[in-house]
């Protein structure tokens, strides 16, 4: 059986929710602490095995080939100036081992739409998935855990959890039996449908290990909601042709997609960090309003 060594980053979307910040920078680029969403989403490709990285880019995305881009200048200039343990960080960004691609999505077609333009470079591969606006952290990293189901089953696999039942039009929502712990198998898939049409309360992340099959259906299936070529849709159509499983991730998922989101990420992984982890709850424990008036 093959293994998952590739991941698809679709990063051409506009990121609505979240506009302001993202004319000049796409979403992906915005930091969190100090890393872009798109390094937290690579690194946990990395961590599950994964090397070749396809980014779906579009316009005002450039950011993001520039990122993971060798920078020769910022190197120069921190090795003359003896700064070695900022060196290495730059230096990782890309591992020597990790080989990056990227696509032009021409036009802002629907998450479906973007997968299917990386259709050539993945191939006849099992591929991951990966929303870098869907913050995830687990142990071990929610990816990793993906494809040991997948190895496991040899079956596509959603990364899912427990939702609200009334924020089921922010999501995929699956239909299935639990078949072991945290594997549900799946009966059928639906794009954001409302509280009262939804078939349970677990909604897709952006996380998913597939088949290559899904190419026929991402080709083959009409728009769906929104006008857009959904990925959810072609999951549903693939029902038809293999089992697909949904995976209770274990772990916890900032949407920042969402300022709310995006702010709590910050939070969360400050406190957690190595540098300023100390100081920041420190912080947040004797605040005062400062800026009053
Ligand atoms: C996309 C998918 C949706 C999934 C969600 C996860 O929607 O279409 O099925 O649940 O990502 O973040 P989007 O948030 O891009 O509108």
């Amino acid at each position: 059986m093959l293994k998952v060594t590739k991941a698809v980053f679709p990063v051409a979307g506009l990121g609505t929710r979240f506009l302001p910040a993202t004319k000049a920078s796409p979403k992906e680029m915005l930091p969190v602490v100090d890393k872009p969403l798109i390094q937290y989403a690579v690194e946990e490709a990395v961590a599950a095995g994964i090397t070749e990285m396809i980014f779906v880019t579009g316009r005002s995305k450039r950011a993001i080939e520039d990122h993971f881009d060798k920078s020769y200048e910022i190197e120069a200039e921190l090795e003359a100036r003896g700064k070695a343990k900022l060196l290495e960080v730059v230096r990782n960004i890309k591992p020597h081992n990790v080989d990056c691609f990227y696509v032009r999505q021409p036009e802002a077609l629907g998450l479906g739409h973007a997968v299917l333009c990386a259709e050539k470079l993945v191939g006849d591969n099992p591929f991951a998935v990966i929303l870098a606006d869907d913050l995830l952290y687990g142990t071990p990293p929610v990816m990793k855990q993906m494809v040991e189901v997948f190895d496991h089953y040899h079956s596509s696999v959603l990364g899912v959890e427990e939702i609200p039942p009334s924020e089921t039009r922010s999501y995929g929502i699956v239909e299935g039996k639990e078949w072991e712990d945290s594997i549900v198998k799946l009966s059928g898939i639906v794009e954001k449908p409302a509280p009262e049409d939804a078939p349970s309360n677990l909604g897709v992340v952006g996380r998913y290990v597939l088949k290559p099959r899904i190419f026929n259906h991402l080709r083959s299936i009409k728009p769906g909601a929104g006008g857009e070529i959904q990925l959810t849709d072609a999951i549903q159509s693939l029902l038809a042709d293999e089992q697909v499983l949904a995976y209770k991730y274990h772990g916890t998922r900032f949407d920042c997609g969402s300022k709310l989101g995006y702010l709590k990420a910050t939070v969360e992984f400050a406190l957690r960090h190595a540098e300023v982890g100390a100081d920041f709850a420190e912080y947040l424990h004797s605040r005062k309003p400062v800026m009053e008036g």
